[in-house]
């Protein structure tokens, strides 16, 4: 593999300016980084620095106002709208701070969503869901909704249903910022294990024990990177 190939990530010159109003507000100004395949980077700063802004950005949620963003070797600027949603859908995962489950659904039936989304046979994704809430260590939870499980049980749920289209890269917004320390460090040992099977991990935080599991550190103040 040449170091083209290796970079799953790669931001030049990546700026982020909001108008709100009158006034700009450059959440990125100026972001320059590659993830190779396989690493596992915490990007740290304090809030409003951008991490989020950031984040998105690197998960196609949304577009640079300057700059380019490469996934996987591919300039996303050059995609349309849905190309860019079926790149996102094929190689990220995402992991956020407010699990973002479907409270009327079961654990089991959360992670099949995706799935049905993208027309994966039943027997496969009934499978795959049971495989991936085992992966997690929730395998005698599967019919519990939400609202009876635990936080740190509901964010790796989060977690496998993020694993559900097999992506190559999971995002992982702020995935410890509602647990306590306990379940916080169940969830990062559940991602770590994860990178260990080869995923891509790239996750924001402002807790430096959260960051600690990651194996580079990267730190970001004022929408630059420092
Ligand atoms: N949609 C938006 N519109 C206007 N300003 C925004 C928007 N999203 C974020 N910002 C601003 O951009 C900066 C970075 O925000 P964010 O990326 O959410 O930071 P962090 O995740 O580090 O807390 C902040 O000043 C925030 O107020
Ligand atoms: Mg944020």
């Amino acid at each position: 593999m040449d170091e083209k190939e290796m970079k799953v990530i790669e931001l030049q010159d990546v700026k982020k300016i909001y108008e709100v109003g009158a006034e700009k507000v450059y959440a990125l100004n100026g972001v320059n980084m590659s993830v190779e395949r396989g690493e596992f980077v915490a990007i740290m700063g304090p809030s409003g620095s951008g991490k989020s802004t950031l984040l998105n950005l690197i998960g196609c949620l949304d577009r640079p106002t300057e700059g380019k963003v490469y996934i996987n070797g591919i300039d996303t600027s050059e995609l349309s709208g849905r190309e860019l949603t079926e790149l996102r859908r094929d190689t990220i995962g995402f992991v956020f701070q407010q699990y973002n489950l479907i409270p009327t659904l079961t654990a089991f039936e959360n992670v099949e969503l995706p799935m049905i989304f993208k027309n994966v046979a039943k027997h496969e994704r009934e499978k795959r869901a049971e495989e991936l809430l085992n992966l997690v260590g929730l395998g005698k939870e599967l019919q519990r909704k939400p609202r009876e499980l635990s936080g740190g049980q509901q964010q790796r749920v989060a977690i496998a249903r993020a694993l559900a289209n097999e992506p190559s890269i999971l995002l992982c917004d702020e995935p410890t910022g509602n647990l306590d320390t306990k379940s916080g460090r169940q969830v990062m040992e559940t991602i770590s294990d994860l990178n260990r099977r080869g995923v891509t991990i790239v996750l924001v935080t402002h807790d430096p024990s959260t960051a600690a599991f990651a194996g580079r550190t990267v730190r970001i103040t004022d929408g630059r990177l420092i």
